[in-house]
């Protein structure tokens, strides 16, 4: 049990490039946060100053109120798992597993080590394999002897780096839920670092993105979603990602590729330039033909579609439009930032799979303005984000996470009594 707080920490390698920029970070305790972001972001370098594997050029790291900079990795009490499991081959997955504990030299007897790893066991579901070698088991099973070996320390945080990043896509799926699930059971505080942006949104309390080693957002998925800061942040999470439309400022009119769109006045004063960047959400736009209720200032338009995928469940139509030279030179920097493959200028639109909008038609669209993020293409910054509404969905997301903490609580109570009878 822990509580971990990291405040205007700074790493500066030798070349005196700062890969982490004063990033300040207040972990609950039994908080699962996520570090996220690019590749070269400072991801791995924030966590390995948190183990102790990495000294801190300046700031501070407390852990439980205490401070622990100079502190040794073994003293700090964290459990990390790496992306390579660093598993003996030799020794069975008991042995694994036990490692630790043996390593503290004659302070656990046998029957105390064998009680540990028999506990952890259960919870990770490897039972079966104690006495096979690493060597025999499969992606998911390592992975898990590896948690195991986290676990019997009885460490004050669990610290993955990359933990699913070997595994195929299914495997992926199937631990993801098993760390979610542990980690809730446990109730131990989790920094988990992921560049995958499902891994971010599933697991995470909060999640905390960077960019070039400056924290951007700290939140929880579904404000990051809802309520994402700037233009990076916005581009980041979602997938498929947000649409960014350029459009030309008139008074308070948005000139977008396909429509014009009324905007409060309090927006467009806070804009610089005469240009905006308009966020849309591939789920946002709908097939008008189909019906559907929508908002009663609802906008509509045409657009000519140039492809569509029909997924079963879902149908994705891609729509190319004509774009501001300027404003594209914005969103392909974006582009770069968040690793991407070029921004095509199309728009995506995710449609119902009702939706009969086929290649080469002339689809009729709407949208929900409010539902509309402005940015400006200057600062980058959200112009329509509500801090209102912000703060009520993170309050909602603490809530839920205290909920599940007890539900865990209350069946580990439950299943205590019940092994005692
Ligand atoms: N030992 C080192 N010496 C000098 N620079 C380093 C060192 N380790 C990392 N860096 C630099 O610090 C920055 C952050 O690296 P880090 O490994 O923390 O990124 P990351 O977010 O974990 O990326 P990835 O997703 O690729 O693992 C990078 O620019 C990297 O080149
Ligand atoms: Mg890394």
């Amino acid at each position: 049990m822990s509580q971990i707080t990291l405040t205007n920490i700074v790493k500066k390698y030798g070349d005196g490039f700062p890969a982490v920029n004063d990033v300040s970070i207040d972990i609950k305790d039994g908080e699962f946060v996520i570090l996220v972001g690019p590749s070269g972001c400072g991801k791995s370098t924030l966590l390995r100053m948190v183990v102790g594997l990495e000294d801190i050029t300046s700031g501070d790291l407390e852990i439980d109120g205490k401070r622990v900079n100079d502190l040794a990795p073994r003293d700090r009490n964290l459990a990390m798992v790496f992306q390579n499991y660093a598993l003996y081959p030799h020794l069975s997955v008991f042995e694994n597993i036990a490692f630790p504990l043996r390593l503290d030299k004659g302070k656990h007897s046998d029957e105390e080590i064998r009680s540990k790893v028999n506990k952890a066991s259960d919870v990770l579901e490897l039972n079966e394999h104690l006495e096979r070698k690493p060597g025999n088991l499969s992606g998911g099973q390592r992975q898990r002897v590896a948690m195991g070996r986290a676990i019997v320390r009885d460490a004050d945080a669990f610290l993955f780096d990359e933990p699913l990043s070997n595994l195929d896509a299914k495997l992926r799926g199937q631990m993801r839920t098993e760390i979610a699930r542990m980690q809730r059971r446990m109730g131990i505080t989790t920094i988990y670092v992921t560049h995958d942006q499902t891994e971010a949104m599933t697991l995470g309390d909060r999640v905390a993105v960077l960019k070039k080693g400056v924290l951007q957002q700290i939140a929880s998925p579904r404000e990051l979603y809802e309520q994402p800061v700037n233009l990076f942040v916005a581009g980041f999470i979602g997938s498929p990602p947000m649409n960014f439309l350029p459009a030309r400022v008139e008074g308070n009119t948005l000139h977008l590729p396909f429509v014009d769109v009324q905007v409060d006045q309090s927006i467009v004063d806070r804009l610089k330039g005469d240009m905006a960047v308009v966020g849309i959400r591939p789920e946002y736009l709908k097939d008008a033909s189909l019906g559907d209720s929508m908002a009663g200032n609802a906008v509509r338009f045409t657009a000519t579609v140039d492809q569509t995928e029909w997924l079963g469940n879902e149908q994705y139509a891609y729509i190319p439009y004509e774009t501001d030279p300027s404003v594209q030179a914005k969103l392909d920097e974006l582009d770069r930032e968040l690793d991407g493959e070029g921004m095509r200028t199309q728009m995506i639109v995710n449609l119902d799979a009702r939706s009969r909008v086929r290649e080469g038609d002339e689809a009729e669209l709407v949208f929900d303005p409010a539902l509309m993020h402005v940015f400006d293409p200057e600062t980058s910054e959200c112009l329509t984000r509500n801090e209102e509404e912000a703060s009520r969905i993170a309050q909602q997301s603490e809530d839920d996470r205290k909920r599940a903490l007890e539900r865990a609580k209350e069946r580990d109570a439950r299943e205590d009594a019940a092994a005692k009878n």
